[in-house]
């Protein structure tokens, strides 16, 4: 593979380097909280797989796998004499997928690099993403290198956030971080980040630049729940997702992340039903195609 990762040392004139460095750090909450981040999303994977509808034997370019449960979906989907390509810019992350690939003797291969600048194997069927694909500097370019990964007529297909507005899981975490630490400095438009391929409009631009084409969008809003419940969201919203990394932005003394987990318990009840915890989550499922 070429590309300059190496594990983390950061190499500084790679156009993501501080994802890079970001992903590698902060990776290591996803690790310890990966049963959590399992549950809590497999249904995007659910809806990527019926939207997609991989058949047995494609092969298939997961970008941004984290530790690797989007692609171990895949693999399942397309059996045996299918080949999944797992890449990640976080060797910690990746790390973590390969274990779990090995262990479930899935033919998944692991791939670590940049997105945008690897060197990717081509004659992909599909490239598919949950979350993974909206942290690019320069997010044309790393679509560009995703369609010479494609074969031709070959398709992209993931999941990325819809604006905050439209989701709880980051409006609460969100707000309530920012009500008792304050606000981050203010980013760019699309600026890399969760919510960095959000506005529809750019995104489109963004991928007919790098040469995609039949661009279409499926808004979808599903259920995502957590059997753990409103205290133990909350406890958890401390430490991975937008109140987290405000948290560390802002190096929040331990009486504010205290204060903040309480804000977050009581709002999050607002969202038991039944006994059971559950927020709604609204993504956009993209689907273009190379010529
Ligand atoms: C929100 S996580 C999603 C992880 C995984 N897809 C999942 O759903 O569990 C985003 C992932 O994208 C990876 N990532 C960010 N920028 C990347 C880049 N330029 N190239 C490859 N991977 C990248 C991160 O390291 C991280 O694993």
């Amino acid at each position: 593979m070429a590309g300059p990762r190496k594990g983390d040392d950061v190499v500084i004139d790679d156009p993501n380097a501080r994802e890079a460095e970001y992903w590698a750090t902060s990776g290591r909450s996803w690790i310890e909280h990966e049963a959590f981040q399992d549950q809590l999303l497999r249904p995007v994977s659910d809806v990527l797989l019926g939207l997609t509808g991989f058949q047995a034997g494609q092969r298939v370019l997961d970008i941004g796998c984290g530790t690797g449960a989007h692609a171990l979906a895949v693999s399942e989907a397309v059996g045996p004499t299918g080949e999944v390509v797992a890449l990640d810019i976080s060797e910690p992350l990746l790390n973590r997928a390969a274990e779990r690939f090995t262990k479930a003797r899935a033919r998944v291969h692991t791939l670590l690099g940049d997105a945008q600048i690897a060197d990717l194997p081509n004659g992909h069927d599909v490239a598919t993403s949950r979350f993974g694909v909206m942290f690019f500097a320069d997010p044309a370019a790393a679509f560009a290198n995703i369609a010479r990964a494609l074969r031709p007529g070959g398709r992209m297909v993931f999941a990325a956030w819809a604006p905050v507005a439209a989701n709880p899981w980051w409006r609460l975490p969100l707000n309530i971080a920012k009500a008792r630490l304050g606000s981050p400095p203010p980013t760019p438009p699309n600026a890399p980040g969760p919510m960095g391929l959000a506005d529809i409009g750019f995104l489109e631009g963004q991928l007919i630049d790098a040469g995609f084409t039949e661009f279409a969008v499926t808004p979808t809003t599903i259920t995502l729940g957590y059997i753990g419940g409103p205290a133990e969201m909350a406890a958890l919203s401390i430490r991975i997702g937008p109140a987290a990394r405000l948290i560390r932005l802002f190096e929040a003394r331990q009486a504010d992340v205290d204060a903040i987990e309480e804000d977050l318990a009581r709002a999050y009840e607002d969202y038991v039903d039944d006994g059971v915890f559950a927020m709604p989550a609204t993504l956009n499922i993209i689907d273009v195609r190379v010529p």
